[in-house]
């Protein structure tokens, strides 16, 4: 089907399902459907795809753990993750399973790619593993800890020692050719910093990956093995890179294929980055496809100041942070309060700051005394803009432009940027009020009133409409109060201004001030 839009592929990393969902997992899902949104109101045909990675040791020792089937134990966290996806806004198009039938025909026909093309070769592993990470290490990747323990210096993960047959993957081959790659498409690997941490990973020269494992049989078994008793499965990584192309219907290449890939963006946490900016674009250049557009490596939350983990027991629940804030404050302060691909730091006091002067005294308390004063003074009808001054157009223009500033911060995953954008109009705004004094006019110049509250009502659609990707809950009741159809939401309605005289729905609040419980 041929499609007169632009197409745009947004992935978020699938995730594991060994343990239940914390911050990061909802971090990376509202990131990529704030932009997967975005770009649907700016007019693109969107794929988004998230998921859960369903294989592998770590997960079948956590199974076991349980003392339940590897397969019992990942329906039912994989529904845990689906759920979360759902209950933070997450507007994907398809949650895949690396437990779907399709991925299992998508993961050997690319195996059977890799093997024709002569990268895949029949050895034996002897060296280290970690299973947390799911990754091999090289020993200078190691410490010793205190106790004479191996750890992965990077990660702080324990290792073991394997030694099993292995298919490999022909890694070392393409380290030239994926430099050559990164010299020619710099903006590939998203921030710049993190393109440099690869490149140089890339110049140290590449070992060939082991991409089986024989020791345990959760994974998706190698197609057509040789006739040896060894029963391989594919390396976990393998398999959950490719969840890219499957949901696209891989090995069909027409269709989704065709039309989606190379994807836009992969969204991943900075710890995975080379599992996509390495291992990725080698298998996907050894079977013939194109890398994906971009890969952009994100930070890490840490809770107020300290590295979250369980055993400290400071893991900050999703459900947690929706249950108190609310979901849209969720969403807000996680894309506003640092720069997407730096670190950033949760904490009560910060996410109150953001929910009280931003949301409600900044946002929220311009679309309200403004509705409410259309409300009281002219029968909640939609005002006259007759007489609007140069003032008004200047206010009405900077909440036009604000879309085109808001899309060059956007195609950079510039959440914050965008949103300081936006903010700067809303205390244009919200100062525009100020100095109008539309409640001082009621008296005086009841014409210039209406004017001004049309100007008011006009600029805060802009604003609205810009923001729903952020806040889509919250941002559709800014809409409907403005009695705007839902057909008429998309960001081709900028231009469009509000008709005098419709009647509108009684205002009612947006952002409630948090206010703090005494225990
Ligand atoms: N299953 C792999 C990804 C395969 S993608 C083909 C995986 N899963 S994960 O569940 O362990 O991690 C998923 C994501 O959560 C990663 O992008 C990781 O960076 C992110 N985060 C884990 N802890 C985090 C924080 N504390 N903060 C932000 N993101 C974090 O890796």
């Amino acid at each position: 089907m041929s499609t007169a839009k632009p197409s745009f592929y947004i992935t978020s990393p699938i995730y594991y399902v060994n343990a239940a969902p914390h911050i990061g997992h909802a971090y990376t899902t509202v990131a990529c459907d704030v932009m997967a949104r975005w770009k649907r109101l700016d007019g693109y045909d969107v794929k988004f795809v998230t998921g859960t990675d369903e294989h592998g040791q770590k997960v079948q020792a956590s199974a076991e753990a349980r003392g339940v089937s590897p397969k019992d134990f990942t329906d039912e966290i994989s529904a845990i993750f689906d759920k979360l996806a759902k209950d933070v806004g997450s507007s994907h198009d398809r949650f895949i399973r690396t437990t779907d039938d399709d991925h299992l025909e998508a993961c050997q026909a690319l195996w059977r790619k890799l093997l024709a093309s002569g990268d895949i070769y029949l050895g034996a592993y002897e060296g280290w593993y970690s299973i947390r990470d799911e990754a091999f290490f090289q020993e200078d990747e190691l410490h010793k800890n205190e106790d004479g323990v191996r750890i992965v210096t990077a990660t702080g993960a324990t290792v073991e020692w394997v030694e099993e047959p292995s298919y490999f993957f022909k890694l070392s081959a393409w380290a030239e050719p994926l430099i050559k790659h990164y010299e020619a498409n710099p903006e590939a690997i998203q921030p710049r910093s993190r393109f440099n941490e690869v490149m140089s990973f890339l110049k140290g020269g590449l070992h060939d990956l082991s991409i089986s494992r024989t020791t345990f049989d959760w994974g998706i078994p190698v197609p057509d093995q040789d006739g040896s008793d060894q029963k391989h499965i594919m390396y976990v990584w393998l398999d959950a890179l490719t969840n890219y192309i499957t949901a696209l219907g891989y090995p069909n290449q027409d269709g989704e294929m065709s039309q989606f890939w190379p994807a836009d963006v992969h969204v991943v946490g900075k710890d995975i980055l080379r599992f996509h900016a390495v291992y990725w674009p080698a298998f996907l250049m050894s079977a013939g496809m194109a890398p994906p557009k971009m890969v952009f490596a994100h930070g890490w939350w840490t809770n107020e100041g300290q590295k979250i983990s369980k055993s400290v027991g400071n893991v900050i629940d999703p459900y947690d942070l929706i249950a108190t804030y609310g979901l849209d404050q969720t969403r807000y302060f996680m894309m506003r309060e640092v720069k997407f691909g730096s670190d950033a730091d949760f904490s009560p006091a910060a996410m109150i700051v953001r929910m009280n002067s931003d949301l409600a005294n900044a946002w929220g308390n311009l679309v309200q005394r403004s509705l409410s004063m259309i409300g009281k003074n002219l029968d909640g009808k939609v005002p006259s803009n007759a007489g609007l001054t140069d003032q008004d157009k200047a206010l009405l223009q900077q909440a036009f432009d604000l879309k085109a500033e808001m899309s060059t911060h956007m195609d950079k995953l510039g959440f914050k940027d965008a949103l300081e954008a936006a903010w700067r109009v809303i205390g244009e705004a919200n100062a525009y009020v100020d100095e109008t004094a539309p409640w001082a006019l009621k008296k005086t110049d009841h014409a210039r009133m209406e004017t001004v509250l049309y100007t008011l009502a006009e600029t805060i659609r802009r604003i609205a409409l810009l923001l729903q990707p952020f806040m889509p809950e919250s941002q559709s009741k800014v809409l409907d109060q403005l009695a705007i159809d839902g057909g008429q939401r998309e960001f081709a309605h900028l231009g469009d201004a509000l008709e005098s005289g419709v009647e509108l729905p009684k205002p009612s609040g947006l952002f409630p001030r948090f206010v703090e419980q005494a225990d």
